[in-house]
């Protein structure tokens, strides 16, 4: 027998056992008693009919008028007895059915609850039939209830590790309908919310997910890469696996900032190559053309010799930075943090550029009250001030003013590095800080820069717990605002 017959419930189909089904215990009850007294009432009838008569007539030698009269009143006593018996019947019945149906009306409305989601206990007051079907029926809700309870707390569970899960997980049914769709589904696919029932190609429009479905239902597993989100600003790897005949499930994991690494490590690369082979085809060229014959040239000779040491230096510089940069990201550089005089930090700087701003016939000032205490290491400080104000120093023109300023705010120490030179472009604000980046590489270059200058203050920053940004100064010119975290005594 197959599983699905056996549980097929019994077959009540007769009329008969529809009506029985139909008058209820009481109405059985009653039914019984009233068939039972109607049967014992005609009984009676018959007897007196067939044969009470002759035997009064023919043992009791009574008149034909005495008989009829005996006859007359038991025909009334039998009437009476009739409508007795069945006053009595109903009275039975509702007493009986009373007794016998209060437990089993207590038992259905039990069950009744159980239907309704709530279970509770029926009192196993005597040791009758009714007693033992409480005590099954007992039994059976208690194990009702500890698969309830164990199917809720295992929901519980699995929607815990679900709406905790890194990874976007989305259910479909086999119309490709959204069953379930998780936390990570929902930020990541940026919807809102995501109503059961929708079609998943209204959620995720990327024609490699529409591709990826069919192979999914056709190798039972498939994989692709696509771009989600309101302005398909997310790249994810969708892995989707068939589960037959209840769907599919496809599992999202945002490789955005993944490939966006791997974007910056591969220009990063291709600037490092260009950066280096301008000074090593420079150091190359001069030193073929002395080999060619100018190393005996007194006049032309000491030019190609010095740019072989310019490109040289070039190259050294380059070299060194980057050995920074890489130094600071990985966290070997021991930075001691402590409270610092800033206003000492700032005057020793200042004085150390004053012959370059002289030579460039511009001002440089500062005004920074005495008593600002950042906390951080000095020698991380005096780099990023240095870098700071050489830029400033650098991209101004000749007679300009470079000036530097400091004030408390909130838990921190802002520093401002200000000029009046030709300011930096918006476009250009966010990505000064690349490796690299120059907004006029060419001018840059001539000025022996490296472009790893403010990439290296503002890697400094962060691992110093401070910060950087850029903005305009007034009436022209640009503001490199730092903020460091505060000493309070
Ligand atoms: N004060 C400033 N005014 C105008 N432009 C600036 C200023 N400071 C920086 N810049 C721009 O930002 C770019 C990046 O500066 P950064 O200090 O990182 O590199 P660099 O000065 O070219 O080289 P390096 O500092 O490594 O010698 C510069 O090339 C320049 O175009
Ligand atoms: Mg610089």
């Amino acid at each position: 027998m197959s599983l699905r017959n056996s549980l097929r419930p019994p077959r009540v189909g007769t009329a008969r056992s529809r009506a029985t089904r139909m008058l209820g215990i009481r109405g059985k009850l009653f039914v019984t008693s009233l068939a039972l007294t109607l049967g014992v009432v005609a009984a009676s009838f018959v007897v007196l009919e067939l044969g009470l008569s002759d035997y009064l007539r023919e043992r009791m030698s009574l008149s034909p008028a005495q008989i009829a009269d005996v006859l007359e009143r038991t025909r009334y006593f039998l009437i009476l007895v009739g409508v007795a018996g069945i006053g009595i019947a109903f009275l039975m019945s509702a007493l009986a059915s009373f007794w016998a149906s209060r437990e089993l009306v207590a038992l259905v409305q039990s069950a009744a609850g159980i239907g309704l989601g709530s279970i509770r206990r029926f009192e196993e007051s005597s040791t009758d039939e009714i007693s033992a079907l409480a005590g099954s029926f007992n039994r059976l809700s208690e194990r009702l209830e500890r698969s309830v309870a164990e199917l809720a707390r295992e929901r519980d569970r699995f929607g815990a590790i679900l709406s905790h899960m890194a990874e976007a997980v989305i259910a479909l049914d086999t119309s490709d309908r959204v069953q379930l769709a998780n936390r990570a589904a929902v930020d990541l696919l940026e919807v809102g919310w995501v109503e059961p029932g929708q079609p998943v190609l209204e959620l995720v429009r990327a024609p490699a997910f529409a591709e990826l479905l069919p192979r999914v239902r056709e190798h039972g597993r498939a994989s692709a890469e696509l771009s989600v989100g309101k302005t398909a600003s997310r790249q994810v790897i969708a892995r989707a696996a068939s589960l037959g005949e209840r769907g599919i499930v496809i599992v999202m994991l945002d490789v955005t900032e993944m490939r966006r690494l791997e974007a910056v490590r591969r220009d990063f690369v291709a600037n490092v190559s260009h950066e280096l082979r301008t000074p090593i085809s420079i150091i190359r060229a001069n030193a073929e053309t002395l080999l060619d014959g100018a190393l005996t040239d007194p006049e032309r000779g000491p030019g190609f010799a010095h740019a072989i040491v310019r490109s040289s230096e070039r190259l050294g510089r380059i070299v060194a930075d980057l050995l920074d940069l890489s130094r600071i990201e990985a966290g070997s550089v021991s930075l001691t943090r402590r409270p610092l005089v800033l206003a000492e930090v700032v005057g020793r700087v200042v004085d150390s550029l004053q012959l370059q701003a002289r030579a460039r016939a511009m001002t440089l000032t500062h005004d920074v009250p005495e008593e600002l205490e950042p906390i951080c290491d000095e020698g991380a400080l005096e780099q990023v001030l240095t870098n700071l104000v050489e830029n400033a120093l650098k991209y101004t023109p000749e007679g300009g003013h470079v000036h530097v300023v400091a004030a408390a705010e909130d838990g921190h120490v802002r520093l401002d590095v200000s000029d009046d030179g030709p300011g930096i472009e918006a476009r250009h604000r966010q990505r000064i800080f690349e490796r690299f980046y120059r907004v006029d590489p060419g001018r840059s270059r001539d000025m022996g820069g490296t472009g790893l200058g403010l990439s290296i203050v503002k890697h400094l920053l962060e691992e110093l717990g401070g910060s950087i940004e850029v903005l305009d100064n007034e009436p022209q010119g640009s503001v490199f605002r730092v903020r460091l975290p505060r000493h309070v005594s």
